[in-house]
């Protein structure tokens, strides 16, 4: 099965065609044709974080580059003379994106339709103005070229690109996996533990009070001077710190909730307890800098992989499957990873290269509910920022 994949819930705008066969198992194989992502990182760095109109204006400039990209790639971009296409249906559709349809309308027009079978895109959890983008594009994609629309919950995008390994730099197989298992899910919104009693059953254990993992690694990067996003920035400072080991630690910064009886989260604390010294020390110096960041990164790590094996021991689980951006982090792989072995249960973690916003794993996860033909009302399909994995 051939799968157009479309992701625009944050600042990243991915688009990519994935070709895919088997269920979830042994069988399942799939090849990344094409796979184009736009950051705008840089655009938000300004504001320290991610601006949701600014982020609708560029996933709207960037959405139809990004598609000849990963057509281009997967050798599926084909020209024709001009073509009749349903016009004014599509300009109605979308009325609040013109600047997608300016560029969108002159392409359907002088391109073939590529050889898909579904398309795949977020339309929730995140920002909802990007994310109405993304999936306006897919319903006129949808009607023009008479192709079905899976929309697909980010988080679970997440999630089974997780359980992925890379055969070759584009081929993945599935992990084999033994559920139930626990998924932390951790990003620049999100910080969940969920029960996964199988493929595709999500039950929430916990989440963040305040504050995502992601954001609090953010915030404390802006408090540095580091630019956005933080998350590579703190973790690069806190190895660094690890190495030179300089002289005794001279700060130490709460682990909320560690203790808990729960499974929910608090990052604010945390945050503010970094604000605090930074307030105090002006100017920072360097070596202060390399130790907040290293005491920031210990206190994340320490409380996510102590709530995480808690869960993983109550649940009586085997695997334990990290999704998000935040999951990039070396430090708190490593940790994970340790401590898990420790105690027999497997980890899952996705390719490094997906582990922050991509299409691939929109994709992947629309090519598993194309097989079961769980498709979208193309006519009534919604943007939904607050999605939730179930009720
Ligand atoms: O999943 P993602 O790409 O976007 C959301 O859905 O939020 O996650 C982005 C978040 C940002 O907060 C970023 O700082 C964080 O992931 N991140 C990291 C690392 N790489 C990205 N946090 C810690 N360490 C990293 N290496
Ligand atoms: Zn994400």
């Amino acid at each position: 099965m051939k799968i157009l994949g479309i992701e625009t819930s944050c600042d990243e705008t991915g688009v990519c065609f994935l070709e895919a066969e088997g269920e979830f198992g042994p069988d399942f194989r799939c090849n990344i044709r094409g796979n184009a992502l736009a950051t705008q990182a840089a655009k938000h760095a300004e504001y320290g974080g991610v601006f949701p109109n600014l982020a609708k204006r560029e996933h709207q400039k960037n959405l139809v580059p990004m598609l000849t990209v990963a057509l281009k790639e997967a050798g599926e971009l084909k020209e024709v003379r001009e073509q009749s296409i349903p016009e004014k249906e599509l300009l109605e559709l979308l009325a609040q994106n013109t600047d997608l349809a300016t560029f969108l309308i002159p392409f359907l027009k002088t391109h073939v339709k590529p050889d898909i079978d579904a398309i795949a895109v977020t339309y929730g959890p995140g920002l909802e103005p990007a994310l109405w983008v993304g999936v306006n594009f897919a319903r006129a994609l949808s009607i023009c070229w008479n192709v079905p629309v899976v929309a697909v919950n980010h988080m679970e995008g997440h999630i089974i690109v997780s359980l992925m390994r890379n055969e070759s730099r584009n081929e993945m197989q599935a992990h084999e996996v033994a559920f139930p298992a626990i998924a932390l899910l951790i990003s620049g919104a999100h910080t969940e533990l969920i029960l996964m009693k199988q493929f595709g059953s999500y039950e929430y254990l916990g989440r963040t009070r305040d504050d995502a993992v992601g954001e609090a690694f953010d915030k404390v990067a802006r408090m540095l001077g580091l630019p956005y996003p933080g998350g590579p920035h703190i973790s690069r400072l806190a190895e660094q710190s690890r190495c030179d080991e300089v002289g005794p630690h001279r700060i130490s910064l709460p682990r909320p909730m560690i203790d808990s009886p729960n499974f929910d989260f608090s990052f604010a604390g945390l945050k503010t307890a970094v604000l605090r010294i930074t307030e105090k020390e002006n100017p920072l110096s360097e070596e202060l800098k390399m130790e907040i960041a290293r005491e920031f990164e210990d206190a994340a790590a320490d409380v996510l992989v102590s709530k995480t094996l808690r869960a993983a021991e109550v649940h009586g689980v085997h695997s334990v499957i990290v999704g998000g951006g935040v999951s990039a982090n070396t430090h708190i792989k490593a940790e994970l990873k340790n401590k898990l072995e420790k105690v027999g249960v497997a980890l899952f973690v996705s390719p490094p290269e997906l582990s922050t916003d991509n299409a691939v794993m929109i994709a992947l996860a629309g090519y598993f509910h194309a097989r079961r033909k769980e498709f979208a009302n193309v006519a009534s399909l919604e943007a939904n920022g607050s999605l939730k994995l179930s009720s």
